[in-house]
Parts: C-alpha cells; structure tokens; sequence
C-alpha cells in the first residue's frame, strides 16, 4: 500500500510517521510528500529521509482545478492509496475529496467537533477549556469535518502554559496519527470510521 502525506509546515507529524515505518510499527510505503509551501521545514524532513517531495505552488496554476489537477497526476503516478494530511493549510475541493472517498486521512489538535481551523491549541487554552485532545478523521468536503476515526482527550492543566499544551497534544498526535493509519492498512477501518476489533 502507498501513502503520501500532505503538509504545509513544520512537518512533525511527516516525522513520526517516516519514524513508524522505519520501526515497523506502520505498514506502509511513504512514497510522496506534497507540499505548497517552498519554504516549509517539512521539505528538508522528507529529503533527509530519502522520501520523493513534490512542490506545488497554487500559484503557479491558473485554477484550483488545474492544481489540483497536478497534484492528482502525482498521486497517479505513484500508485497512492491513501493520503495523510498533516498540517496542510489549503482546502481540498469537493471533486478531489469525492475521488479519493475514504481514502484521506486528517489530524486535528482538538476534540472535533470542538476548536475547528487553523488555531484549536490557543483556542481551546484561551477559553480554559478542561479537556482538548487529538482527533484523527477521514476528510469530506466540509473543513475539520468527516467521519471519526480516533479521538484522545487531555487534561488542560490550570499549570498548563500554551507551550506545554502544544507539547503534550503534539506528543499525542505522533503517536496517533501512525496508528490510525495502520488500522487503515490492516482492513480494520469501517467506511465510517469504525474501528473493527482485531
Ligand atoms: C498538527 O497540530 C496537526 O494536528 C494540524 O497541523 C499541525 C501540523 O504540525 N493539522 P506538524 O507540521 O506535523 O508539526
């Protein structure tokens, strides 16, 4: 099975993922990073792990369609089951989610439906929330939205400095996200996100 991740960013979670692989512990062959973003550390992450980056800029295509278009050839050409998305900052269309039905995966620092977008961490510390977590779903064509697949809850403690909050949620999402994605692997996914039991 082929995997490519989609990422925007810093790219941690692109990490735990090649880290998985590497141990065994994941299944999968990590064949593509796509990412929009030259400058995002992610891109030097996936070089150092000998993983193929492929840079599409929005920019450089007169539509989404034509963008996306690009990106579909990518996932074409490198046979690609299934898609990570981790951290990447641009909406799919409904036309790319409708081809890759079931087949992509997002995760997200809250307890959806809770703290949706770009700032769920800050979010959930600035409103002294008791509890935020990670949930890690399957993507349709609304935003931070999609069937469940995983959720895990963390205490927001009153010590808890934004720093630390983003510290533990990040620490969590390393080890859900490779999980999530080998249940996908070894068939125990429901369409709905259901895990079956082992
Ligand atoms: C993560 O917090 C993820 O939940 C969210 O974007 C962030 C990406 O972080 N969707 P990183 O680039 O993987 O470090």
């Amino acid at each position: 099975m082929n995997l490519a991740v989609f990422a925007s960013g810093r790219g941690s979670n692109f990490s735990a993922i090649v880290k998985a692989i590497q141990q065994g512990k994941l299944k999968i062959k990590l064949q593509l990073l796509i990412c929009d973003q030259p400058q995002a550390p992610v891109i030097r992450r996936a070089q150092r792990a000998g993983v193929r980056v492929v840079l599409v800029r929005r920019e450089d295509f007169a539509s989404r369609i034509d963008f996306e278009a690009a990106i579909i050839g990518k996932l074409k050409e490198s046979k690609i089951n299934l898609i990570a998305l981790a951290g990447f900052m641009r909406l799919l269309s409904p036309e790319f989610v409708s081809a890759y039905r079931r087949r992509i995966m997002n995760i997200h620092p809250s307890l959806l439906p809770a703290y949706k977008g770009a700032h769920a961490i800050n979010d959930a510390y600035k409103a002294r929330a008791a509890f935020t977590g990670v949930t890690v779903h399957f993507v349709d064509e609304q935003v931070d939205h999609g069937p469940l697949i995983l959720q895990r809850k963390i205490k927001i403690s009153p010590k808890d400095s934004l720093a630390s909050l983003e510290k533990k949620i990040h620490t969590l999402e390393h080890k859900l996200y490779p999980y999530a994605i080998q249940l996908y692997v070894s068939g125990r996914l429901e369409s709905q996100g259901r895990v079956k039991a082992a």
